[in-house]
């Protein structure tokens, strides 16, 4: 897979979960439409959810030998906490986009640091659900657009 986009915990439960902080798109339906985009410009694409820190850095070390040449990634609450997810993109050494879907600096105090972003491409908040799909527009200027339309390497 080209692209692996992958949501932290509690992600799962996208649409019910505080509709007015994360709106009311479901996860299947923005996976689908991530999907999509990246098929439309000949790119690939995988999706992984899980609540549970270890299973993240589990897929992140499979990333590394799958051929995946990008991630997106909502870390969720983990941003906020887990060094060791810090360290499997450092050991991954894979380009990543950060994406929170609610304006974590007009949150709470704990949720302005995150332990990933200084190793990301890019990050994206505040945009609501469209920031996947923002980010997955800059992975296909990477991997497609800048190329003329030759798959590049990252
Ligand atoms: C979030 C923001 C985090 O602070 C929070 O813990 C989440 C969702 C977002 O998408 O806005 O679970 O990553």
């Amino acid at each position: 897979m080209d692209v692996l986009v992958i949501n932290g915990p509690n992600l799962n439960t996208l649409g019910t979960r505080e509709p007015e902080v994360y709106g009311t798109t479901t996860l299947p339906e923005i996976e689908a439409a991530l999907i999509a985009q990246g098929a439309a410009a000949g790119l690939s694409v995988d999706t992984f959810q899980s609540n549970h820190e270890g299973a993240i850095v589990d897929r992140l070390h499979e990333a590394r030998a799958d051929g995946t040449r990008f991630v997106i990634i909502n870390p969720g609450a983990y941003a906020h906490t887990s060094v060791a997810l810090r360290d499997a993109f450092a050991a991954v050494a894979l380009p990543f986009i950060e994406v929170h879907i609610s304006n974590v600096h007009a949150r709470e105090e704990f949720r302005k640091h995150s332990y990933l972003s200084d190793l990301a491409a890019g990050v994206l908040f505040g945009f609501g659900t469209h920031g996947y799909h923002l980010a997955m527009d800059y992975v296909i200027l990477r991997l497609v657009d800048d190329s003329g339309g030759q798959r590049v390497p990252a």
